[in-house]
């Protein structure tokens, strides 16, 4: 089957045509519209110039999107799908209205997709292997947490931070290091040309929760930044970037740890969001998994950040299950989890 996929859940505009066959995903297109450079000088996603901006493209990338899988939408195309929720409420109903259209206009079948769903999924296109149950650890811009992925639609969060998700702390430290927006990949090439001298406080919370923090560090490092301004003092911006990267991955990996610790019946992990790109992470991941002798998974850089392949991985699943949406669907800003 081949299905259409529609993401727009903050600011990237993305459509992707992407088939599946005995098991196996071919991605045939996966255009990516990103806003980044119009969000950039506000520091920040704004979350009205990013509805305005998602409604510019949407249509252009579905032409493109579709021309350059060679698919017609009514003779190829067996359903469509879109990210429903979680995101920024204005920029999810664009995605969602313009899909609805089209499935409506076009009688094809509508499928609904929650966005965190979504980013596990991406992990399917590279690893066709990979097979529920397994432990995600889920990090982006907007969230940070444990997910035990029982098959392939349904998913139970034990653990998350009870603050600022990892990306958005990335991308603070990274502001405030006069960085672009969004800094997080900067702050990960940075942290090679530096020590991790500095003690900024662990993202892990002390005690049995397999919950996160990433407030008190971000503040911690915002601190000493403004007190060393204060100073007028040189500020070694490679030396806080490595340890600020050491305190919040070390954080993650010791709950992490702890999360395997609880679920000893899974023996495969793997990483999703657009910080699973980030490769202190990926590296310290990879020597846990290999200490402890279980099976990880990685995504593809290309399908880290937010991309409508995966929207469409996670929806051929749903459809697969008979999950249809309808005219009536709407979009949610808060996370909804089976
Ligand atoms: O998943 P995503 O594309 O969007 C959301 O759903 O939020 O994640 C975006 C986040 C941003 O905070 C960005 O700075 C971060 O992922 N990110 C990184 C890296 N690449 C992207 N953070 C740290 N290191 C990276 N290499
Ligand atoms: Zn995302």
């Amino acid at each position: 089957m081949q299905i259409l996929s529609f993401e727009s859940s903050c600011d990237e505009t993305s459509c992707a045509v992407v088939e599946y066959t005995d098991g196996v995903f071919n991605v045939k297109s996966n255009i990516v519209a990103s806003q980044i450079d119009i969000h950039a000088r506000f520091g920040g996603v704004v979350p009205e110039i990013a509805s305005r901006a998602h409604c510019e493209v949407i249509s252009k990338i579905t032409y493109e999107a579709l021309a350059e899988a060679g698919a017609d939408l009514d003779k190829d195309i067996d359903a469509i799908a879109v990210t429903s929720s979680p995101g920024l409420i204005g920029a999810l109903l664009v995605g969602v209205n313009f899909a609805k259209s089209l499935a409506y206009s076009h009688g094809l079948p509508l499928v609904a997709v929650n966005h965190m769903k979504g980013h596990i999924a991406a992990n399917y296109i590279t690893h066709p292997e990979l097979k529920p149950p397994f432990l995600t650890l889920i990090a982006s811009g907007g969230h940070t947490s444990f997910v035990i992925v029982h098959d392939y639609t349904k998913t139970e969060t034990v653990g998350s931070t009870r603050d600022d998700a990892m990306g958005e702390a990335f991308d603070k430290v990274a502001r405030v290091m006069g960085m672009p927006y969004p800094g997080g990949a900067a702050l990960d090439k940075l942290a090679y040309e530096g020590k991790p001298t500095l003690k900024f406080p662990s993202s892990a919370i002390t005690g049995d929760t397999l919950d996160m923090s990433f407030s008190g560090i971000k503040t911690a490092v915002l601190n000493y930044i403004n007190s060393k301004e204060q100073k007028g003092e040189e500020i070694p911006k490679a030396d806080v970037a490595a340890s600020f990267v050491e305190s919040a991955v070390s954080g993650v990996i010791a709950k992490l740890s702890l999360t395997l610790d609880a679920y000893p019946e899974i023996k495969s992990l793997a990483l999703a969001g657009g910080v699973a790109a980030n490769s202190h992470l990926r590296a310290a991941v990879t020597k846990l998994a290999t200490e402890r002798g279980i099976n990880l998974y990685l995504p593809e850089l290309k399908y880290c950040g937010d991309n409508g392949a995966m929207i469409a991985v996670a929806g051929i699943f749903e459809y697969l299950e008979g999950k249809r949406a309808d005219v009536f669907l709407n979009a949610c800003a808060a996370d909804e989890e089976e």
